[in-house]
């Protein structure tokens, strides 16, 4: 479904601790998210991803029904992944939150 940004920026704030998105975005605990929806996986050079990820990159890229299946629940995409967050229970938070990251080009 179509995603809300503005919406999307207050769900952001779960991944706020760790990710970072906008003008001259960091990496955290997590690689800096900006471009990052339809971007393969693992596209930050010098981000140290998990070896899982690595793995189970070969090819794919984080399109919108990707992201959603991450954001559901990450360790059923990615099982031994780095990324320690539950997920987000609600479609429309899924929804609003790539909404919102899809402003981010990468830079
Ligand atoms: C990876 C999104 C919450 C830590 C990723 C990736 C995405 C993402 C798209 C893959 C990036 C890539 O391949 O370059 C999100 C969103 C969140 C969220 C939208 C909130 C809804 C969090 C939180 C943490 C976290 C709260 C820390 C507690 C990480 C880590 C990775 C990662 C460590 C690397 C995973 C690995 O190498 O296996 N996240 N994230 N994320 N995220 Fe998150």
């Amino acid at each position: 479904a179509e995603g809300d940004p503005a919406k999307g920026e207050k769900v952001f704030k779960k991944c706020a601790a760790c990710h970072a998105v906008g003008e001259s975005a960091k990496n955290k605990v997590g690689p800096q998210l900006n471009g990052v929806v339809g971007a393969p996986w693992g596209r930050i050079e010098g981000y140290k991803y998990s070896k899982n990820l690595v793995e189970l990159s070969d090819g794919k890229v984080w399109d919108e029904d990707t992201l959603v299946v991450y954001l559901t629940k990450p360790k059923d995409l990615i099982p031994k992944g780095k990324m320690a967050f539950a997920g987000l229970r609600k479609e429309a938070d899924r929804d609003n939150v790539i909404a919102y990251l899809a402003q981010f080009k990468e830079d």
